[in-house]
């Protein structure tokens, strides 16, 4: 992770988390760990559980509680209820800046632990899921702090959201069934960022693709894009493996199961296990055989099979490693950069959800580019002018 190496090298000199605490609820898994490592370089006392019951690295979590300052509660498949106890034990620490994927976090904070929030400067947030829910928060004046959406800035969408998750959920999805992409008809419910990664990706692998929208422009684009474009209906009938990634709840549910095709595989790679309809299937099943990372419900004698208990995909599978390293080095330079933010600006910051500054989403491109070896041209100044005016003379 070369761009969160050099990042770290610049905190160690500089310690802009020096005698502050910072509390985590991320996906604890080998490349976080390098984050963390971050931010404890820079001088935070750092405490962090899960985001998901499943997606923990167990060997990493413990490999954690090994490194000064830093404090880690996750456990994978833990219960919800050890899950919320976790998430209380690094909010007891006192944080000041809070980092959150999914917004758990903050959500416990303003609901259960309001007592802990005065001493909080701000947070950052990982995933599209989060920042719809801090949006909602924001707009209904609850938020009680600023929170950065780190998800929402182009250095992290155009590569984690459409490269990791399409690149890891598609791997996930066939090293966990050993099943053939090419020829296949996969359904992608939602061609947002994630969307728009899983089709490509998997129809570069020769599979036909079927997209499922709610928003006209989207549905359009997926269609210009090549992709057939159909309600969840018609392509329950159709489909052979389904991949939702809506942010949304409910988008296969009871009157889809239905019309699925015997041996049909059904995954969700959006923040929450709530895309796929669980209860329903599991009360119609009329048995269920567990096997490793798949569930298969038969109903009337069919076989629907169900990845990772309808959790993220790429995290929740057994084998599942989350988004390749290189992207995750790009979205954790971004938390980084954005801790130190809110730990330099944070108290001069009204409460609100606010951008990942400019300055810092370019900071991040060019450590990247210098990484590999990558140059590009530099604006003139006659260039820049000529941007910059109306009067241009045509
Ligand atoms: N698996 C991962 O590692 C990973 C990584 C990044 C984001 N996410 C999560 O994936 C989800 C999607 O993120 P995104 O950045 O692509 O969001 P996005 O907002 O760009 O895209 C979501 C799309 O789903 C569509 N949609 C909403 N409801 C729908 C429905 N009922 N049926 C069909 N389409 C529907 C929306 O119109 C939108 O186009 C979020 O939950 C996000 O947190 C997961």
């Amino acid at each position: 992770m070369p761009v969160l190496a050099a990042i770290k090298k610049q905190f160690a000199r500089e310690k802009p988390f020096a005698g502050m605490t910072i509390g985590m609820a991320l996906h604890v898994e080998a490349k976080t760990a390098n984050l963390v490592i971050a931010l404890a370089a820079g001088g935070a006392e750092v405490h962090i559980t899960g985001c998901n019951p499943l997606s923990t690295q167990d060997d990493v979590a413990d490999a954690l509680n090994g490194v000064k300052g830093v404090h880690c509660y996750a456990k994978r498949a833990c219960s919800v209820k050890e899950y919320y106890i976790a998430i209380e034990k690094v909010l007891k620490a006192s944080p000041v800046i809070t980092i959150d994927d999914g917004m758990d976090l903050i959500h416990y904070l303003h609901t259960k632990r309001r007592d802990l929030l005065p001493p909080i400067i701000g947070g950052c947030e990982e995933t599209t899921t989060g920042i719809h829910r801090l949006r909602a928060m924001a707009a209904e004046g609850k938020l009680e702090f600023p929170v950065i959406a780190v998800n929402d800035t182009p250095m992290k969408r155009y590569f984690d959201n459409v490269h990791g998750t399409g690149e890891s959920a598609l791997s996930s999805i066939m090293i966990t069934t050993n099943t053939l992409i090419a020829g296949k008809y996969i359904v992608i419910a939602g061609y947002g960022f994630c969307g728009r990664g899983l089709a490509r990706k998997a129809h570069g692998l020769g599979a036909k693709i079927i997209v499922t929208e709610i928003d006209p422009r989207r549905a359009l684009e997926a269609h210009m894009d090549g992709f057939l474009v159909m309600p969840m209906e018609q392509a329950a009938e159709i489909g052979d493996i389904f991949i939702t990634t809506t942010g949304n709840t409910s988008v296969i549910t009871a009157r889809h199961f239905k019309k699925l095709k015997d041996g049909a595989i059904l995954s969700n790679a959006g923040h929450f296990n709530v895309e796929i309809d669980m209860t329903v299937l599991a009360k119609h099943a009329d048995k269920v055989i567990q096997r490793e990372g798949i569930e298969t419900f038969i109903i009337n004698g069919k076989s629907i099979h169900v990845l990772a208990e309808g959790r993220l995909v790429n995290l929740a599978t057994p084998k599942g490693m989350g988004h390749p390293i290189e992207v995750m080095d790009l979205s954790f330079a971004l938390q980084a950069l954005c801790a130190r933010y809110i730990a330099y600006n944070g108290k001069s910051l009204a409460a609100g959800v606010y951008d990942v500054p400019q300055e810092i989403d370019e900071e991040v491109a060019h450590l990247k580019l210098a990484s590999l070896n990558l140059s590009i041209d530099k604006l003139t100044e006659k260039q820049k002018s000529y941007l910059c005016s109306w009067d241009i003379g045509t």
